[in-house]
């Protein structure tokens, strides 16, 4: 792995209170199944700021949940250690793995919410459970249901509800206790586009708020871009590359985020791909891919006077992350040295190949 997996607190969202680190050191977890053992984790490492936004990416089975599920040890690790600030919890005993779990709130793709209670009810439950008094009880919920913007529904039953609020309810039902660590596996996956929208700009607003660390699974690639400080991408149990979101999505390194992220990645349109040829032609033109990855967005003056001919601009897909430039511009130059001219002016470019001078 060429990239550090530590992300700097630097990268955290601020928030006012800064407990919620988690680290993973070599952590392993292997199962024993009819088939032999399957090595879910291997060896995986990763700190978590506080107050991060921190995704979990990688292949059906690469081993997400299982890594997420260790956190507050609904998983226990065959090797490695966890530790929630600074603390390693494997140590805990059952009134320490209590309190934990007390400060890690959890959220579900199928909201796992229980019908025959109402609402408020189902936000209770980890207060009842914990024998919370009955008015503290009353504030809590009430400031959880305010916070998710679900006061009017607290007297309602959960399959009155539509999947956005349901998720809703599942996160005041976490948030009720106050904890400092939220996991999501999968939280919008149910959800169409619109209701995860609002359920991701809910949990950005719970992390700027509270300032409360949220680790998340998700496949959905525009769920990180959207939201997540950092990333890590898994790939059959370990950590295949792990960073600043907008550096792990702009210069995407190892095979499996490539494969990831395909679908935000605009390829070379069919019809251009099927004209290129391998060698210039006289009076053709050179197709290139210029790629950005960092603080400079695409200066369009700099590739004509660097080229020195006319550019024209095939395609562009140029997104801002975390305040960087990302993506790519597909531009077509005439000559044959544009490549190598951009090359000199430091820009990241790649010759895709030369169509004629009549196309
Ligand atoms: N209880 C279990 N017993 C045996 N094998 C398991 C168990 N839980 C998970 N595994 C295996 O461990 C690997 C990682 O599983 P995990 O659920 O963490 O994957 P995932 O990345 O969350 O996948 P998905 O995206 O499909 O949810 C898989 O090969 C899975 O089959
Ligand atoms: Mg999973």
């Amino acid at each position: 792995m060429a990239r550090s997996a530590a992300v700097p607190a630097s990268q955290a969202v601020a928030g006012p209170r800064r407990a919620g680190t988690v680290q993973f050191e070599r952590v392993s977890k292997s199962y024993r199944s009819a088939g032999g053992e399957v090595r879910a984790l291997d060896e995986v490492s990763l700190d978590i700021p506080a107050g991060a936004i921190f995704g979990i990416i990688g292949r059906s089975g690469a081993g997400k949940s299982t890594l997420l599920r260790t956190v507050n040890r609904l998983e226990e690790p065959s090797a490695g250690r966890v530790l929630v600030d600074g603390e390693p919890i494997a140590a805990l005993g059952t009134d320490g793995l209590v309190a934990l779990r007390r400060r890690i709130g959890m959220i579900f793709q199928h909201f796992n919410l229980l019908s025959a209670k109402t609402v408020r009810q189902n936000v209770a439950l980890p207060l009842t459970v914990a024998g919370v008094e009955k008015r503290e009880i009353a504030r809590r919920v009430d400031e959880a249901m305010r916070l998710v913007g679900l006061e009017s529904k607290a007297e309602t039953y959960p399959s009155r509800l539509s999947g956005g609020q349901k998720q809703r309810v599942g996160i005041a039902r976490a948030l009720v206790s106050d904890p400092e660590i939220l996991l999501c596996d999968e939280a919008t996956s149910a959800l169409d586009p619109e209701t995860t929208l609002s359920i991701l700009g809910l949990l950005r607003d719970i992390n700027r708020r509270l300032g409360l660390t949220i680790i998340l699974i998700t496949h959905e690639m525009s769920v990180i871009r959207e939201i997540c400080s950092d990333v890590v991408v898994l790939e059959a149990g370990k950590v295949a590359e792990a960073g600043p979101v907008w550096q792990v999505f702009g210069a995407p390194e190892h095979p499996a985020t490539r494969a990831l992220l395909a679908p935000l990645t605009r390829d070379v349109p069919d019809e251009l791909a099927a004209r290129l040829r391998p060698h210039p032609a006289p009076g053709g033109k050179a197709i290139l891919r210029v790629s950005y990855s960092g603080r400079t967005p695409p200066d369009l003056a700099a590739l004509v006077a660097a080229t020195g001919g006319p550019v024209h601009l095939l395609q562009a897909g140029v997104e801002r992350i975390q305040g960087h430039a990302v993506g790519r511009v597909l531009i077509a130059a005439e000559g044959t040295e544009a490549e190598a001219r951009l090359r000199a002016i430091g820009q990241d470019v790649e010759g895709i190949g030369y169509v004629a001078a009549d196309d």
